[in-house]
C-alpha cells in the first residue's frame, strides 16, 4: 500500500486530496497545526471511517516535519500547507515568508532526507504571474506583486526547479489557478459572496461589502483540481503543470451569477468606490468598501492547461456556473438547516 504525507489537511485542498488518496487505496497521513477549533467534522470522520491519520506538525517546526516523515514513511508528499490568503501576505508579510518559501524548503528537505526516492508536490500558484499579461501557461513569465507569490516564487524556483536539477529529486510544481468549492475558506471573494449572499437571502444580514469588483479571475472546482495533483506524482518524470479552466469572469460577474442563483437578481449602478448592487426593491446589497482593495493587484489571470490535458490528460468539466450553483445552494441550504 502506498503512503502519502499531506500538509495542510485541513485545508480546502487537503480534504479533498485525502478523499481522493484514501479512494485510490493509500495509506494517508495529514499534518494538522494543533489549533482551538480541531480538524473539522468531514476530516474528523475520515479518521474514523477511513483511517486517515493525523500528526501534529507546522511548518515552522523542523523538528515536527522530521518526525513526521518518520511516522508517515511517506511515497508521496503533498504540501499544501501555506499562509494562503494573498490580502493578508500585504498586511502580514515575513509570516508568508515563512511558512511559504521557508516553510515549503522544510517540508521538501525533511522528506528527501528520509527517502531521497519521495515524489513531491508543491502547491504554487497562479499568483506567481502575477502582472503578466493572459493567456498564462507553463512558459510565461513570472512577475509576483504579492508578498504571497513572491515567497511561493522563491519555493518553487528554489525547492521545486532548484532540487529537481542540482539533486535530480521528484519535485512538481502544480500551478493551480484559482479553485473553489464549498469547503472554500470564508475570506475568500468566491465563498464571501456565496455566504454573504445566502444570508441576506434570508435575513441575516444586511450588505456585502467587497473590494476590487473588476478584477477577473480564472475560477475551477477544487475536486477536481486536486485529481491533477495526483495524477502528476504517477509520471516517470517531474514536471511542472498548470491547472485552469481557461475561461475568467470578474468579481462583479460572480456576484451576479450567485445572487441570481439565489433569485434576488443584482441592479448595478455607480462606478468606483461609489458603485453599489440594488434588489428589485431598490435596498443596496452590494457595496465598495476601499478596505478590501490590495495595495498591488493582479487583475488578470486566465490558465492555459493545454499542456496538463496533452500530458496527463486532465481537463475540468465543471463549468463557472455550476460551480456557482454549488457554493450558493450549500451555503443557503446549510444555513436554513442550522436554523431549524
Ligand atoms: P487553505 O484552505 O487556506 O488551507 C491552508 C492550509 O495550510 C490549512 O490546512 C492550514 O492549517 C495550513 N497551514 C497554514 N500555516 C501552516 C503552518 N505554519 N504549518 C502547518 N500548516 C499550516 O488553502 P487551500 O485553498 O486548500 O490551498 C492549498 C494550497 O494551494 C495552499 O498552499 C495555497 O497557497 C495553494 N493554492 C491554492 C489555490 C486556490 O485557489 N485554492 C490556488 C493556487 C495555489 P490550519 O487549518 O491550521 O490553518
Ligand atoms: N478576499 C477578497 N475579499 N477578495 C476580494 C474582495 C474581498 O472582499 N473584493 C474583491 N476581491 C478580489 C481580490 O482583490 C482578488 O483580486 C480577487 O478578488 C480574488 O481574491 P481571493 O478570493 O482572496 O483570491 P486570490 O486570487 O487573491 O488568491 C487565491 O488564489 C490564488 C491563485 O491565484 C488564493 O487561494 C491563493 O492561495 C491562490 O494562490
Amino acid at each position: 500500500m502506498k503512503r502519502a504525507l499531506i500538509t495542510g489537511v485541513t485545508g480546502q485542498d487537503g480534504s479533498y486530496l485525502a478523499e481522493v488518496l484514501l479512494d485510490r487505496g493509500y495509506d494517508v497521513y495529514g499534518l494538522v497545526r494543533r489549533t482551538s477549533g480541531g480538524p473539522s467534522d468531514i476530516l474528523e470522520q475520515l479518521h474514523r471511517t477511513r483511517g486517515l491519520h493525523f500528526i501534529y506538525g507546522d511548518l515552522h517546526d523542523v523538528a515536527s516535519l522530521r518526525r513526521a516523515m518518520e511516522i508517515a514513511k511517506p511515497d508521496e508528499v503533498y504540501n499544501l500547507a501555506s499562509q494562503s490568503h494573498v490580502g493578508v501576505s500585504f498586511e502580514v508579510p515575513e509570516d508568508a515568508w515563512e511558512v511559504n518559501y521557508l516553510g515549503a524548503g522544510r517540508v521538501i528537505t525533511e522528506a528527501l532526507k528520509a527517502n531521497k526516492a519521495t515524489r513531491i508536490y508543491q502547491a504554487s500558484s497562479s499568483e506567481m504571474f502575477g502582472t503578466t499579461p493572459p493567456p498564462q501557461n507553463e512558459l510565461s513569465a513570472f512577475a509576483p506583486v504579492s508578498p504571497y507569490a513572491q515567497a511561493k516564487l522563491r519555493a518553487h524556483k528554489e525547492y521545486v526547479v532548484g532540487y529537481r536539477e542540482d539533486k535530480g529529486a521528484y519535485v512538481c510544481s502544480g500551478i493551480l489557478f484559482n479553485h473553489e468549492s464549498p469547503r472554500r475558506g470564508k475570506h475568500f471573494v468566491t465563498r464571501k459572496i456565496t455566504l454573504s449572499l445566502a444570508k441576506i437571502k434570508l435575513g441575516l444580514q444586511e450588505r456585502l461589502e467587497l473590494g476590487n469588483l473588476n478584477v477577473k479571475r480564472d475560477w475551477g472546482y477544487a475536486k477536481e483540481y486536486v485529481v491533477a495533483m495526483h495524477t502528476m506524482l504517477e509520471r516517470d518524470s517531474a514536471e511542472d503543470f498548470v491547472i485552469a479552466t481557461g475561461v475568467q469572469h470578474s468579481v462583479r460577474e460572480f456576484v451576479d451569477a450567485a445572487a441570481s442563483v439565489l433569485g434576488m437578481p443584482v441592479l448595478w449602478e455607480g462606478s468606483g468606490v461609489d458603485e453599489v448592487g440594488k434588489n428589485k426593491k431598490g435596498e443596496v446589497i452590494v457595496s465598495v468598501n476601499p478596505k478590501f482593495f490590495r495595495s498591488r493587484e493582479v487583475s488578470d489571470l486566465v490558465g492555459d492547461a493545454s499542456k496538463a490535458k496533452r500530458i496527463l490528460g486532465w481537463e475540468p468539466s465543471v463549468s463557472f456556473s455550476e460551480l456557482v450553483s454549488m457554493m450558493a445552494k450549500a451555503d443557503y441550504d446549510e444555513l436554513v438547516r442550522s436554523a431549524q
